[in-house]
């Protein structure tokens, strides 16, 4: 199916898997297995994104907020973590997708930050699609952070002047393009501390629709609607 025009198709989407939760408690099952169900809704995204030619992609997984969840639910989806991540590499080998983790690595378990390194390394030469994972991510530590390495170069000379561009290479999101468009899936109306500096001209996108009812076709429906909408940037429309 070719659904648009794909010179219009956005290079870079963030998505905010959001819902899991509500998804299952709507079924009157444990949270836990909305978050089970919504790795299929990951698959499925990350294989049309990869096809579609898309190159980047942002998935917000855990962010620095969400520790303070019940103990079993950080454990389980930890332990889910560390399955998707086994599961999937061989698929990341195959179809040349660079596995890139974004937010805080030291705040997880050091099996878990080895397994996500090994990930890195092994796909670091993977050129088709980069998937960004945001875990334990949050938009003003991020932007903390890089205030704070940048502060050092400028401390040790390195950095003579300050400007968008610069200071954009110490975010965790390095030199990967702006977001072009964000899905948000559950109805919330909120960015949630994701990605505060890149999004300045992302495109919003929100459905009611659970992430683990997020599927191909949603995806699709949505990148459809991204492909109608007409980016200002702050200019205003050419009249002539
Ligand atoms: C998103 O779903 C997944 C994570 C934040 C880990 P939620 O777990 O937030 O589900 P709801 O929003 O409570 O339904
Ligand atoms: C945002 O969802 C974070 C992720 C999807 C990982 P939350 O469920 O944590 O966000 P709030 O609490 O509704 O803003
Ligand atoms: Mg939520």
């Amino acid at each position: 199916m070719r659904p648009y025009d794909n010179e219009k198709l956005p290079r870079h989407v963030a998505i905010i898997m959001d819902g899991n939760g509500r998804w299952a408690q709507a079924r009157n099952l444990p949270r836990v297995e909305g978050h089970i169900v919504g790795i299929e809704s990951v698959r499925d995204v990350v294989s049309a994104t990869r096809e579609l030619g898309i190159p980047y992609l942002t998935l917000y997984a855990f962010s620095k907020e969400n520790w303070v969840r019940p103990r079993d639910e950080v454990r389980k989806l930890m332990e889910l973590l560390g399955i998707y991540l086994d599961k999937e590499l061989p698929l990341m080998l195959e179809k040349d997708i660079r596995f890139n983790m974004i937010g805080e690595m030291k705040d997880f378990p050091k099996k878990l930050q080895e397994k996500m390194h090994s990930v890195m390394r092994k796909t670091a030469r993977h050129k088709s699609l980069t998937l960004n994972l945001a875990l334990s991510y949050s938009g003003r530590q991020e932007i903390l952070h890089a205030i704070i390495s940048l502060f050092e170069d400028v401390k040790k000379g390195s950095i003579k002047k300050i400007n968008e561009h610069v200071f954009k290479k110490y975010l965790y999101t390095g030199t990967t393009p702006d977001p072009d468009f964000l899905i948000r899936t559950s109805g919330e109306m909120r960015l949630s501390n994701f990605l505060l500096w890149q999004m300045a001209y992302t495109e919003i996108f929100v459905t009611k629709v659970f992430w683990p009812d997020f599927r191909r076709k949603h995806y699709i429906s949505a990148l459809r609607e991204f492909c109608k909408r007409e980016r200002r940037f702050g200019r205003v429309e050419d009249i002539d």
